[in-house]
């Protein structure tokens, strides 16, 4: 049976960590679930197995499945809608009357179903009052999503 040792628990932490900013020290039983397959898949007998050779790996696929493995990618449609309000309220009635382009970056954005989100509701906004043209981009380091 493989288990994660606390050294490697500490490894997988600080890739993460260090590469892309992901805190996963709460995270050991996630990390240790998520991973066992992967290691198993590979025919590896260790989780340091796995790190090593993602270091080796130039075509960067263990790279790639470490993170898509231990991203969450939680998003739906209208969640936590008290940000759009905010949006509505604070932001567009603030924007500069000269803006001839409102350009929005959705950083880890998932799936995208937060930007369609706010793409409906500037839309939804416009049929009121005047806004710019809009160039949304949304992007995320997992890249299944
Ligand atoms: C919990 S989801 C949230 C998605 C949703 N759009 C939202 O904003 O509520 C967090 C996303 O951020 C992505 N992510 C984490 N670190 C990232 C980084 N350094 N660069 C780009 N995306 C990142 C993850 O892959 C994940 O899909």
């Amino acid at each position: 049976m493989i288990q994660m040792t606390d050294k490697e628990f500490e490894n997988f932490c600080r890739v993460m960590q260090e590469n892309y900013g992901i805190d996963l020290k709460k995270k050991r039983v996630l990390i240790e679930y998520r991973m066992i397959a992967e290691v198993k898949k590979r025919g590896m007998h260790s989780f340091q197995e796995f790190l090593d050779a993602m270091v080796k790996d130039e075509s960067k696929e263990l790279q790639y499945t470490m993170i898509n493995q231990l991203t969450t990618n939680y998003t739906y449609f209208c969640r936590e809608m008290a940000h759009y309000h905010y949006i509505e309220t604070d932001v567009l009635p603030n924007l500069d009357k000269d803006l001839n382009e409102l350009r929005i970056l959705v950083a880890g954005c998932s799936s995208g179903q937060e930007c369609y989100t706010l793409l409906m509701m500037l839309e939804e906004y416009r049929l009121l009052h005047v806004l710019p043209s809009i160039a949304m981009v949304g992007c995320d380091i997992n890249n299944a999503v």
